[in-house]
């Protein structure tokens, strides 16, 4: 994720470009840089924040009309001066900036490599800049023909802008699955950008990049063509957003933001890890240590809050699909309780932030026990993966909201691939079996874009409970992570009291709460436990409770019973999580919103909780 920015006009463009660099800050990212062209190509590029580059701007040569600059949000390689953007070509005289995943990058380097190109980060981007100029060079292609060729070779998301030092009225800018936007300033004045953030304050007329889309800027005109040279008109459109909308994408708040881009973070999360159609899974975790996981005797899964219940959906994944031992933990309570540890047991420590540390301070004690760690974070480079054995990324991009919703449903994405994987090497599934999960895993984002559409009942229903003093959040099976998900949600930004159980559970005490005053949220899909919820649903009516049931799509039964019902698409018991949390984020969103509490920063509460 994260952002770019790109100026080409009679302006200095090194202010132009630091100033919208901080306009893209809330973005998140690692390490920043910009390219300049004075004669030669100027890179300025260093890890961590715009001000470090400013620092290291100080001074320097920065008089130019054309440049670049980038933030960027680690996926290839760890934040550090060498991966930081831009980042050249072999001869010097291309640049480039990225946001996105170039998923082949390995295959197309290792060719690159073999024709004698020398790599000197360890980033997918560098890659796709040695590509053009070596199409340039063999095939003796004009620049704009040569990007156009090297994008048909590119698997992945790209938003891209290149320059050349021998081109220096040139502006080449295009994107596939990440965003540009295309500013259009006086005569002969460009602008490009991840959003309008940095660009609203020179013009406000602007035209979106389509995906496969290229932008040719030459000698002051704009030429959209496809990558398959078909010239396009732009559409030029008014800005009309203020700054702090675009930041927002438009949404009121970075949560409500995020839990809509959670169709393209999930898609994000499993891109390139997997094959529906061979049943193949492509994670360097599992191909490292396929000999552990073969022999695995237990797994055990520590992280806190939100990372803790997506643990727990992890442990019902292992169990069920790869029948593996698995016990998950409180970080905090793991780390002081003397735990008996095995040399080979499996640790997975899960934490959207990675900077956790109490997560953190569990996997030093499982290392000291000679336990295998994996980390599974959003933060490429943070402290947990770097203390890590092994692990994935999810690529949910920068989670600014405090309250997780992208991260949690990225993080049970990559559990679903590892319980495949597990599966897989342990020989529990066949590549048949395997197919058949991937095919519908391949669905989920298209099922959560389609959840979404629930938005406007749960800001209804909000209306009518946001005053409720406490909630009472029932699951099973897999529902029942779903339930004390729903429930944090709800407290961490409304301030309510609420609490997750397995449904079962409620005849064991919690049933003695239930009156018409409390609503009950109910995961009631129409999973294994679809019965037995049925009836637990009936023992809260029989009490006068208010019943909010989430149901599988075309439900009957429990739409008879419930006060109300959300539907949600149909989906495997072990996929459901990805699905059925959706309406409870959107439920506690609205309920927040009705109550008037600061939901992106609620009180007494930090994004990532570096203290013990
Ligand atoms: C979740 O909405 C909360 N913000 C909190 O519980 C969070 O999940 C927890 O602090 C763990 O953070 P981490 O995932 O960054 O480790
Ligand atoms: N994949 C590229 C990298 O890791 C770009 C990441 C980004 O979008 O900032 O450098």
């Amino acid at each position: 994720m994260c952002g770019i920015v790109a100026y080409i006009g009679k302006r200095e463009a090194y202010p132009i470009l630091i100033k919208g660099l901080k306009r893209l800050e809330y973005r998140g990212y690692d390490s920043a840089g910009v390219a300049l062209l004075n004669g030669g190509l100027n890179i300025f590029k260093t890890k961590g924040k715009v001000s470090d580059l400013e620092a290291l701007t100080e001074g320097k040569h920065l008089t130019s009309n054309l440049g670049m600059g980038h933030t960027r949000w680690a996926t290839h390689g760890e934040p550090n001066n060498v991966n930081s953007h831009p980042h050249v070509s072999q001869n010097g005289n291309l640049a480039i900036i990225h946001n996105g995943i170039i998923e082949n990058y390995a295959t197309i380097k290792e060719e690159l490599i073999n024709r004698g190109h020398h790599f000197e980060s360890e980033t997918d981007t560098e890659v796709l800049i040695h590509l053009i100029e070596e199409i340039q060079k063999a095939s003796n292609k004009e620049l704009d023909e040569a990007v156009r060729i090297a994008l048909h070779e590119v698997v992945g998301a790209y938003a891209i802008v290149i320059i050349s030092k021998n081109d220096p009225e040139k502006l080449i800018g295009a994107r596939k699955g990440s965003p540009m936007v295309v500013g259009i300033g006086e005569e002969g004045e460009y602008f490009i950008a991840s959003d309008a953030s940095p660009i609203i304050e020179y013009t406000k007329d602007v035209t979106y990049l389509k995906d496969s889309e290229i932008a040719y800027i030459n000698k002051g005109k704009l030429t959209v063509k496809t990558i398959d040279n078909i010239e396009m008109t732009p559409e030029i459109q008014k800005l009309e957003m203020n700054l702090e909308a675009i930041e927002k994408g438009g949404y009121e708040h970075f949560m409500l933001k995020e839990i809509f881009e959670q169709p393209k973070s999930i898609g994000d999360s499993l891109r390139g890890r997997f094959d529906p159609v061979t049943g193949i899974l492509a994670m360097r975790s599992l191909k490292e240590y396929e000999h552990k996981i073969k022999n695995l005797k237990r797994i055990i899964i520590v992280g806190c809050g939100t990372s803790w219940h997506a643990g727990l959906v992890g442990e019902y994944l292992f169990e069920d699909i790869a029948r593996i031992p698995v016990e998950v933990e409180y970080a905090s309570e793991f780390r002081y309780r003397n735990p008996i540890i095995n040399e080979d047991d499996l640790v997975i420590a899960i934490s959207q932030s990675g900077e956790t540390a109490d997560t953190l301070a569990a996997i030093e004690l499982a290392k000291e026990k000679g336990a295998t760690i994996f980390g599974l974070c959003n933060v490429v480079g943070s402290s947990i993966p770097r203390s890590s054995h092994a692990g994935a990324y999810t690529h949910a991009g920068p989670e600014i909201g405090v309250a997780s919703t992208k991260a949690f449903t990225a993080q049970v994405s990559v559990l679903v691939l590892w319980a495949l994987g597990f599966a897989d090497i342990r020989g529990r599934l066949s590549k048949s079996e395997l197919s058949k999960i991937m095919a519908e895993l391949e669905s989920i984002p298209a099922k959560v874009e389609k959840t979404l559409a629930c938005e406007s009942l749960t800001k209804e229903l909000a209306k009518q409970f946001y005053q409720s003093r406490n909630f009472l959040y029932l699951g099973r099976g897999y529902g029942f992570p779903v339930a004390l998900e729903g429930a944090l949600k709800l407290k961490e930004i409304s301030y309510i009291h609420a609490e997750g159980y397995p449904a079962a559970e409620m005849k064991h005490g919690p049933i003695a709460l239930i009156d018409e005053e409390m609503p009950v949220v109910v995961i009631a899909t129409k999973s294994a436990n679809y019965e037995k919820v049925m009836s637990n649903i009936q023992e809260v009516k029989a009490r006068k409770g208010k019943v909010i049931a989430i149901v599988t799509e075309g439900d009957t039964k429990v739409s008879a019973m419930a006060d109300h019902v959300i539907e949600i698409p149909e989906t495997s018991d072990y996929l459901e999580p990805l699905v059925a949390t959706i309406p409870l984020q959107l439920l506690s969103y609205y309920i927040a919103l009705e109550r008037g509490c600061n939901v992106d920063q609620p009180r007494n509460l930090a994004k990532s909780v570096t203290v013990e």
